[in-house]
């Protein structure tokens, strides 16, 4: 059996900064199970159906897409994770100020389990400034993500944004 890493997330929506951390790590791991939160701390804009839809949907096409999995993540991150089996965790870094929430998560999910370990990844500079929540907030406010999300992720946006 090949290398397994989890990359967790809410993913509400997948951004090309996603995309690009996912790439990444399919250099350094033969699979990538992208794991979506079902619970996330803030009210989510899409479903965790729908926001593992708009995954598939972006991969569908993707030359690594044999490589990829994609789940809903219910509960404890680290139960998931033994359960697969795999051992790593997958996390994307832009700016220091992700740092210290990441550092925070990282040690906790170590607490909670200590055979699983925590792997970060630079996010290619390209999509350093892109979150999920800033592409809401642009959407929302009439502005054009376009070339920074998946061309069907745009269109999803626009139909829940633009109607209320
Ligand atoms: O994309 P996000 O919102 O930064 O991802 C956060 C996520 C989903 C990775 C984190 O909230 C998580 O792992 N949730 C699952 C529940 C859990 O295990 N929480 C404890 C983590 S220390």
């Amino acid at each position: 059996m090949g290398s397994i890493a989890v990359y967790p997330g809410s993913f509400d929506p997948i951004t090309n900064g996603h995309i690009d951390l996912l790439e990444r790590a399919l250099k350094m791991f033969d699979e990538v199970i992208i794991a979506v939160a079902v619970n996330v701390g803030k009210e989510p804009l899409f479903t965790a159906k729908e926001r593992l839809e708009m995954i598939k949907e972006s991969l569908a096409d993707h030359p690594l897409r044999d490589r990829v999995k994609v789940d809903l993540l219910h509960g404890l991150l680290v139960n998931y994770v033994q359960s697969i089996p795999a051992s790593t965790i997958v996390r994307g870094l832009r700016a220091v100020s992700d740092f210290e929430y990441e550092f925070q998560m990282a040690l906790m999910n170590r607490k909670l389990n200590a055979e699983i370990e925590t792997a970060f990844i630079m996010t290619g500079m390209r999509w350093i400034y892109i979150s999920s929540r800033i592409i809401k907030e642009v959407v929302r406010s009439g502005g054009d993500v376009a070339g920074l999300v998946p061309d069907g992720v745009a269109m999803k946006l626009l139909e829940r944004l633009s109607h209320p």
